[in-house]
């Protein structure tokens, strides 16, 4: 668990093995961190994502990271929160192991993710940030690889539910 870091961040401007993007299913852009992303990225990654023909709900494609710092961004693409009887918690879940599943498959060392689904999204953040931990916890135990996962929060709201999630799985498992 030592692995696991919450930090407050722009994630655009970390050095990490990949930056995760919380994108559309079209891949080709839009606002929030995705536009962050894109911007930060420069226009190669936007073509590079032309290429990727889509990525459903859940699922995870991989670019090169391009003017970013980091090599590579995994682009996945959160459920919009409707009722929560949509399948949106295992939707978000599924994000985060296709995420892990990448990194393990490129022998990662280090990766951030932002808060999928808490943005426009509107997705829960506490019920996400618990998902986020439990779902990366769970993978990294059979990840020989990761040394970091970067939970990166933009804001307060989704700092504090990520630190009272991390401290709960920490305390009561
Ligand atoms: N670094 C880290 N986190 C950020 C940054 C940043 N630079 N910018 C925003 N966030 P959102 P979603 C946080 O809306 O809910 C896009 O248009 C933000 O505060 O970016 O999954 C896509 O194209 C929030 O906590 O993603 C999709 O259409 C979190 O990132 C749609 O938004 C996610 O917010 C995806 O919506």
């Amino acid at each position: 668990m030592a692995k696991i870091e919450i930090i407050e961040s722009d994630i655009t401007a970390l050095a990490v093995d990949a930056i995760v993007n919380a994108a559309n299913p079209s891949l080709l852009g839009g606002g929030g961190v995705d536009g962050a992303i894109h911007r930060a990225a420069g226009p190669e990654l936007l073509a590079e994502c032309r290429t990727l023909g889509g990525c459903e709900t859940g699922q995870a494609k991989m670019t090169k990271g391009y003017n970013l710092p980091a090599h590579h961004v995994i682009h996945t693409v959160g459920p919009i929160w409707s009722d929560g009887e949509h399948d949106e918690p295992a939707l978000l879940a599924s994000c985060y192991r296709e995420c892990m599943a990448l990194a393990k498959a490129y022998k990662m060392q280090s990766i951030a993710f932002p808060a999928i689904s808490c943005g426009v999204y509107g997705f829960p953040v506490t019920l996400a940030a618990q998902i986020a931990i439990r779902t990366i916890s769970e993978c990294l135990q059979d990840n020989p690889y990761l040394q970091k996962v970067y939970l990166v929060c933009f804001g307060d709201a989704v700092l504090k539910a990520y630190n009272e999630q991390f401290y709960q799985l920490m305390h009561d498992g």
